[in-house]
């Protein structure tokens, strides 16, 4: 096991999750993770993440001399690589040149990390501060035009650091250093696999639930399904799933879950269902924030659950199919929120549960895919594409009304019938009907109409922290168009969204 030591930086989890692609175990933990559990959990390296703060600034972050005298492998990234420099005597300053951006480091391939990464390479910087002078010991393994020191070691101590992000993408050869790191430096063997994720979930699942009693929040998307499937094997029919139809599901989706988890489907499982749409409508009416909306469902979901849990009796804890990205666009990190995720920051203060367990809360999508495939899913249940949480509420622009439901339902039906039929999905991420909140003047039949404009959107992505729209070839277009308006009644015009994330997200709200 390699543990990751968060210090607050933005990609913590592209780290683990890069470690992970190599095929080594990889846990994120906060800096303030004792040295003594450290010790207990015995990993084979330790990896210092990047963070906001100044290594010489009043409450700054900060891990004793201690960790580098344990023998681990460690490697300082950012933020990580001024502490460990700051911490053993060496001198952290702001740089006269901040670095953002691609930029060229020349690096000392000798050095074991940077083991058939070319002489010249492209790696990501982002820092106002730098490494100004090394501590005893050290040597100088990188460097750019005005940054002296992106990378510096002590190989007999096996401490590394750099001051770019081997973990983004825009890092050409990150992978290699980071394979490097774990493989070569701390001797991973590189031999595990999603299915050690799903057995070691599976046991400590079970240590932490005992004999009590769990609810599953359960929508039939993937994450969830992969959750509840997970918990079922875990602790059988001490698990009970719940799903709230709060109508604001997609056509026919809440018959076409029922039917794979509920009793006439292929898992042996507790499974209700609860029609709540009413009471969602109710809450929701006159409501056009998007944080608003959002916040209703995520409370109004809760409530439900609570119910529920009531009805069963001693329930302790709720399950989640909640992700990484949700985590982190919910704002939980240090990062800004976007959007409150219904499952994660979308949560009221206060929930009567004894506490929420969220078994893929540190995984990307492809991996919870990975995961569900190793639990034996379906496979047109593992690749489906995501639906979000709070449903058609953040797809209708403004106050959501049974008739705008409606229109969303039946547009995004056609679209998604004839994307499917003309071969499109398989290049898809993500595809839906949305409605804008504009209506405008049209004609039809030789009569002026003023009705809703339908907005179309597709995206490809492979993690759904950004995503680029995905062109339609213009006649396939044409025939859904033509549906649309023709079938669908409320609706004169349909528009296709063009943007990428960022700037714009991928759900409309
Ligand atoms: P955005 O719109 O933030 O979406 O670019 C990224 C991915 O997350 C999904 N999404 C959600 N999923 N609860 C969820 O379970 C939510 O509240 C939520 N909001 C967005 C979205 O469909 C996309 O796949």
């Amino acid at each position: 096991m390699i543990i990751v030591l968060d210090f607050g930086g933005q990609y913590n989890q592209l780290i683990a999750r890069r470690v992970r692609e190599c095929h080594v175990y990889c846990e994120v933990h906060p800096y303030t993770l004792s040295l003594e559990k450290i010790r207990e959990m015995n990993p084979k390296g330790i990896i210092f993440t990047g963070g906001p703060n100044s290594v010489y600034g009043e409450d700054s972050p900060q891990y004793g001399k201690a960790i580098y005298e344990l023998g681990i492998p460690i490697l300082g990234i950012c933020y990580g690589s001024q502490l460990m420099a700051h911490t053993l005597g060496g001198r952290v300053a702001t740089a006269p040149v901040s670095e953002y951006g691609k930029t060229e480091v020349k690096v000392n391939t000798n050095s074991a990390l940077f083991e058939g990464v070319f002489e010249n390479t492209i790696c990501w910087m982002s820092h106002t501060d730098y490494i100004e002078r090394i501590p005893d010991g050290f040597e100088v393994t990188a460097s750019t035009k005005v940054c002296p020191v992106a990378a510096m070691e002590n190989a007999s101590r096996k401490l590394y650091a750099v001051q770019f992000h081997p973990e983004v993408m825009h890092t050409v050869q990150g992978k290699v250093m980071l394979a490097n790191f774990v493989l070569k430096i701390c001797g991973c063997l590189g031999d595990w696999k999603m299915n050690s994720f799903v057995e070691t979930s599976i046991r400590s699942l079970r240590e932490k639930i005992g004999d009590g009693k769990v609810l599953c929040a359960l929508s039939g998307g993937v994450d969830s399904s992969v959750a509840a499937v997970l918990l079922a094997k875990a602790v059988g029919k001490q698990l009970t799933c719940v799903f709230v139809d709060h109508g604001l599901l997609r056509k026919n989706e809440g018959d076409e879950v029922e039917a794979v988890f509920g009793p006439n489907g292929p898992y042996d499982l507790n499974f209700i269902r609860v029609n709540a749409a009413e009471r969602f409508y109710a809450k929701l009416a006159g409501v056009t924030e998007p944080e608003k909306k959002r916040k209703i469902i995520g409370e109004e979901f809760i409530r439900v659950f609570e119910e529920e849990a009531k009805k069963i009796g001693a329930v302790d804890y709720l399950v989640q199919g909640t992700i990484y990205p949700d985590v982190i666009e919910s704002g939980l990190g240090k990062s800004a929120v976007i959007k409150s995720h219904h499952n994660v920051g979308g949560l009221p203060d206060y929930v009567d549960f004894k506490e929420i367990v969220e078994p893929l809360r540190m995984l990307f999508k492809d991996e919870v895919r990975d995961a569900g495939r190793e639990l034996g899913i379906p496979e047109h249940l593992v690749s489906r594409q995501p639906f979000p949480g709070p449903g058609l509420g953040i797809r209708i622009i403004g106050e959501v009304t049974p008739e705008k439901i409606r229109i969303v339902q039946d547009a995004d039906y056609i679209f998604r019938e004839e994307i499917a039929k003309a071969g499109v999905d398989k290049n898809l991420a993500q595809y839906f009907a949305a409605l804008s909140n504009m209506r405008s003047v049209g004609v039809m039949g030789d009569g002026r109409t003023y009705d809703y404009a339908v907005v179309l959107r597709a995206v490809t992505t492979s993690d759904f922290m950004t995503a680029e729209s995905a062109p339609i070839p213009w006649d396939v277009m044409t025939k859904i168009t033509n549906r649309i308006v023709n079938e669908v009644k409320g609706v004169n015009r349909v528009l296709y969204d063009y943007t990428g994330k960022p700037p714009a997200t991928i759900e409309l709200e």
